[in-house]
């Protein structure tokens, strides 16, 4: 028998009402867990970077740069404004972030990776005004409208710059480091879960899915890096090392040492850091 539509009406509305309540009720629980050790669901991960990419692209200016993003000078003024403000969230081509921009979820996108998919006025958008719920600052009460082309111009001129043409443009500072440790945290969950679950959440906590792909790892798709899926089966390791796990675990923290010509930056990861990042690597056959 059809239903008549006043009925059809009342069990929408119950159902709404219901999923409303439901929903305040798991918030007021308190179960949903903030921690930023903890990856983000994958309905939150696509709610967070689809209303970013859509609200960037509609809320950019069409109008083209005022200035000439090509011109040398204001190229080198956005690299020193980048080295001051900017480094210590995003690294740079052979230099790691400072430890704030490592513990943050989600993770500040790689240098290399920064603005991918941007045009140079929603990158200026995007530095103007920040990123709320991600913890990129907004800029434009701090620098001024030439700064933040200048900025937007050094990185559309940059993502193709080695490890060794950074270190020739840059002033000349290295970002100190506090060391981790590799003591057992006696408050951690993880602690009890074993080496590949504690190097799952090391994973995130040093940013490795801002270069990487890495199965299991919520991130942005980065290509810095080469994707890790079959890093189990491969030979050689970034092809310089012979693939075992001691090697594996030297790579992980003294990449510079390994190969100085690398990208990838000394990230400070700690032995045992090491070791369970290998663990969970090796896990991923
Ligand atoms: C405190 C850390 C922090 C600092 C400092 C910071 N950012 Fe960010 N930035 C972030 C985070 C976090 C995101 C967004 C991550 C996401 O949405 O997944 C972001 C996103 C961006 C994006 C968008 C990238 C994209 O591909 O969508 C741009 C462009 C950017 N930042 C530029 C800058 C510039 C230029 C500076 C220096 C003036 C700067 N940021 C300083 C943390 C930071
Ligand atoms: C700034 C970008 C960047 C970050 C951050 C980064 N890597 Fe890398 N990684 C690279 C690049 C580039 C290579 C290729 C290096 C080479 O061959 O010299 C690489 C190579 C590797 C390799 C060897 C891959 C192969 O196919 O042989 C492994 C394993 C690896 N990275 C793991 C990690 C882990 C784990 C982390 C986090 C602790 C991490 N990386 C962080 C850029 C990065």
């Amino acid at each position: 028998m059809p239903r008549s539509p006043s009925s059809i009406v009342f069990w929408a509305f119950v159902l709404l009402t219901s999923g409303v309540g439901g929903f305040l009720g798991y918030i007021y629980s308190g179960v949903y867990d903030i921690s930023a050790t903890k990856q983000h669901t994958p309905l939150v991960y696509w709610i967070l970077s689809t209303a970013r990419r859509q609200s960037v692209q509609s809320h950019a200016s069409k109008e083209p740069p005022p200035l000439d993003l090509a011109n040398a000078d204001v190229i080198a003024r956005g690299l020193v404004l980048f080295e001051n403000h900017c480094l210590q969230c995003h690294g740079a081509p052979g230099v790691a972030p400072g430890v704030i921009g490592l513990g943050m979820n989600p993770s500040p996108p790689n240098f290399a990776q920064m603005g991918r998919d941007l045009s140079a006025p929603e990158m200026y958008w995007s530095i103007s005004n920040g990123i709320k719920l991600t913890g990129m600052p907004a800029w434009r009460f701090r620098l001024s409208e030439d700064e933040r082309w200048a900025l937007v111009a050094f990185l559309k001129s940059a993502p193709k710059l080695t490890p060794a043409e950074y270190r020739a443009l840059r002033p000349g500072r290295t970002s100190a480091r506090m060391g981790g440790s590799n003591a057992p945290d006696s408050e951690a969950p993880w602690e009890r879960e074993g080496a590949v679950q504690r190097g799952r959440i090391a994973i995130g906590q040093y940013a490795c899915s801002t270069c990487h792909f890495i199965p299991g790892i919520r991130g942005p798709d980065a290509q810095v890096g080469p994707p890790l899926a079959g890093i189990a089966e491969q030979t050689y390791i970034a092809g310089v090392l012979t693939n075992e796990p001691a090697h594996m675990i030297e790579w992980l923290r003294h990449p510079q040492r390994v190969n100085p010509l690398s990208a990838m930056p000394d990230l400070g990861v700690t032995e045992r850091d090491a070791r369970d990042i290998a663990a969970y690597l090796y896990s991923m056959r």
